[in-house]
Order: C-alpha cells, then sequence, then structure tokens
C-alpha cells in the first residue's frame, strides 16, 4: 500500500489527484483476500482510461493488475480464451492478431485494460465486444464471491451493460472469455471509413487491424502526448419524430439507423455544429479532429475538463434539445 500517491500516471486525462490509500492488487487471490479484510468502500482502477477524475481518492484506491492469458478450449475452426482484467486491450488485439485468432481486430487501439471491456461493451468500426464475448467473471465488492455473468445476464447494449445500471459498482470484472476465430474469419469492413482505407481482396486480420489504428492514429489524439479519454460523449438515440424535427432546421444532419422508432446521431457532428470543434480554455480543450473527445494539453485539471462538458452538453441542450450523456465516468 502507498499514502498520498499521484494518479496522473495512471489516468488517462493525466490529471493530478491522489489516492490517500493507493493498492494494486497482482493476482486474484490477493484480490479476495482484501475484499474479505476490508469494510470501507473502494475505488476500482483499471486502465484509467475511461475516467475523469476530478477529485482525490479518499477511499482505498484499489489497482487491478491481475495478467494472464489461458486458452480454455479449441476447436479446428474457433477458440475460447480467457484474459485477466489487468491485461492491456490493445496489446491482446495483437496477440489474437500474430496467431491468427479472428474477431476483435476493428477494435485495435481502443485504450484500458480487459476489466473495463464489459462494462461499456467497448466497439469501434462496426464490432462489439458482445459479438464475441461468451463471459466474465467478477468478484462481489462486498461478499467477495465470485460470479459468472454469460452475454445475456450482461444485458450489453450501445456502449452499456448490467455493470453500469443494476449492478453498477458492485462487482469487480476479473476475467473475460471470448471465442474467436481460427479459420473462416468473418472480416467486417462495412464501416464508412474502414471501407475507403482498405481494398476487400485478400482481406487478413493484420490488414484490418492496421486500417484501423491508421485511422484512429489520423483521427484520434495520441493519449502519449495529449490527455484524453477517447470519446467523452456517447453519441444520442432519439426518436425518429424528434431526427424529423431537426432535419427541417439541419438539413444535412447525419444519423443512423437504430430500429424503425429510433435514430444515432453522431454527437461530433453536433458539437462542430455549435461552433465548439477546436474550443480551449486554460489547458482544456475539444480536438480539432475529432470533437467528440475532450482534452488536456497539459496542467487542465479535472474540474477545467469538466467545465467545458458542462458548456457542450448546455449548448447541445439548446441547439437541438438533446441531453447528451457522458460514457466517461465522472469521478
Ligand atoms: N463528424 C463530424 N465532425 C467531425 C468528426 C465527425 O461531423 O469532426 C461526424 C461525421 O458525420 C462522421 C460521424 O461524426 O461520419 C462519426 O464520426 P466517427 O466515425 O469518427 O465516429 P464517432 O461516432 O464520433 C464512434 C465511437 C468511437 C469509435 C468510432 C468508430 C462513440 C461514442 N464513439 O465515434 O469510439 O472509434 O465511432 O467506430 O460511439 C471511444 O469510444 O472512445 C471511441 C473512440
Amino acid at each position: 500500500m502507498e499514502f498520498n500517491k499521484s494518479l496522473k500516471h495512471y489516468n488517462t486525462f493525466n490529471v493530478n489527484y491522489l489516492a490517500h490509500k493507493y493498492i494494486p492488487i497482482n493476482s486474484l487471490s490477493e484480490l479476495k483476500k482484501l475484499i474479505n479484510n476490508l469494510t470501507d468502500k473502494i475505488f476500482i482502477l483499471g486502465g484509467g482510461s475511461n475516467i475523469l477524475l476530478t477529485k482525490n481518492i479518499k477511499i482505498p484506491c484499489i489497482h487491478i493488475k491481475i495478467k494472464g492469458i489461458k486458452i480454455i478450449k479449441e476447436k479446428l475452426d474457433s477458440i475460447i480464451i480467457e484474459v485477466n482484467s489487468g491485461e492491456n486491450w490493445h496489446n491482446f488485439v495483437m496477440w489474437c492478431i500474430s496467431n491468427n485468432f479472428g474477431g476483435i481486430e476493428n477494435l485495435a487501439l481502443i485504450p484500458g485494460k480487459i476489466g473495463g471491456a464489459p462494462i461499456q461493451n467497448i466497439g469501434a468500426y462496426g464490432v462489439e465486444l458482445k459479438d464475441v464475448f461468451i463471459k466474465c467473471k467478477g468478484i462481489n465488492k462486498i461478499t467477495g464471491k465470485i460470479k459468472e455473468f454469460d452475454s445475456d445476464e450482461c444485458n450489453f447494449k450501445y456502449r452499456d451493460s448490467i455493470f453500469k445500471n443494476e449492478l453498477k459498482n458492485q462487482y469487480i470484472i476479473t476475467s473475460i472469455f471470448l471465442k474467436l476465430t481460427k479459420n473462416n474469419h468473418k472480416f467486417n469492413i462495412d464501416y464508412g471509413v474502414l471501407k475507403n482505407k482498405i481494398k476487400s481482396d485478400k482481406l487478413n486480420l493484420k490488414k484490418i487491424a492496421n486500417a484501423v489504428i491508421k485511422i484512429r492514429q489520423s483521427k484520434l489524439p495520441d493519449q502519449k502526448k495529449i490527455g484524453n479519454a477517447g470519446s467523452f460523449f456517447k453519441n444520442p438515440i432519439v426518436s425518429k419524430k424528434h431526427f424529423e424535427n431537426l432535419s427541417k432546421k439541419f438539413k444535412n444532419i447525419p444519423s443512423y439507423f437504430v430500429n424503425e422508432k429510433l435514430v444515432k446521431i453522431p454527437a461530433a457532428w453536433m458539437i462542430e455544429q455549435i461552433g465548439l470543434k477546436g474550443y480551449k480554455e486554460k489547458d482544456a480543450g475539444i480536438h480539432k479532429n475529432q470533437p467528440l473527445v475532450l482534452v488536456n494539453y497539459g496542467n487542465a485539471n479535472g474540474k477545467d475538463i469538466l467545465k467545458i462538458a458542462k458548456k457542450v452538453r448546455t449548448k447541445i441542450k439548446e441547439e437541438f434539445k438533446i441531453e447528451l450523456e457522458t460514457e466517461v465516468t465522472i469521478y
């Protein structure tokens, strides 16, 4: 355990708050022991890539670093793999590609650790975690009991799961089980920008991952240089009626089909319309290439970034009558 540890390098916004009690955890048995001995509420830190800290953490801060990849079952065409929650997501994607295991190549370069993946059903370029997900294991934060959740129980939706709703803050994900292909990969290159970037003949996993990496690198700020947590807001889903009303005012409003009654609107487009693309105040700002991403140019604190987020939400509400939800957790 360390006291008053700076979390600046443990959150991808690089904001400088302290963990009054910082406890790194390297194995499941250590985690179980800790939970059995703790009575306080705890704060769980994983990759720190989907959180905006706005204050010091006074309750024990448990940093999950449980590593390990295990092959559970292998068939001619498919493989089931268990990955522990402290593994880095992107490194795992690249490991799968080097072994020719298919299914998550579109999710290359998503920041964070494995444990965060099911919580928000990570997704990009037409693929979501749920497409390859079998189950996950989680440990109850109070009882220390381990429970398995299959895909249905996780109730995955767009950037959403049971762990953000009914079971919010109740479980620590310790591992996930994915089913990947070994042959006959189902390549998914239908997403607009990906389709343009890639020739559809002689596809392989590496080609797709490389194209995704190139797109992400060209649009999204490099987390090593500029603090950010990827998309800060979710793309809102509105009724078709609301969308039709907006279309009268905004002739070129883009949208994605959700179902007969609902439409998803890219929040990046709305932020551009309200003139905030590239906006900056102190060291906090809205990225110039991808306005869905809020950034820390150096010395912004969590409150500076939150102020910008509030400005975006207020203006979007005024202009589009839509309440933007954050994808990032605010603490
Ligand atoms: N757009 C603009 N102006 C811009 C940028 C985008 O108007 O400056 C509009 C365009 O109409 C564009 C649309 O927004 O077609 C969508 O942009 P993009 O393809 O970049 O995707 P996104 O909706 O902004 C989502 C995910 C990303 C994911 C990409 C690709 C969410 C909240 N974000 O972004 O996820 O990489 O699609 O699949 O769903 C993340 O979650 O951290 C993340 C990066």
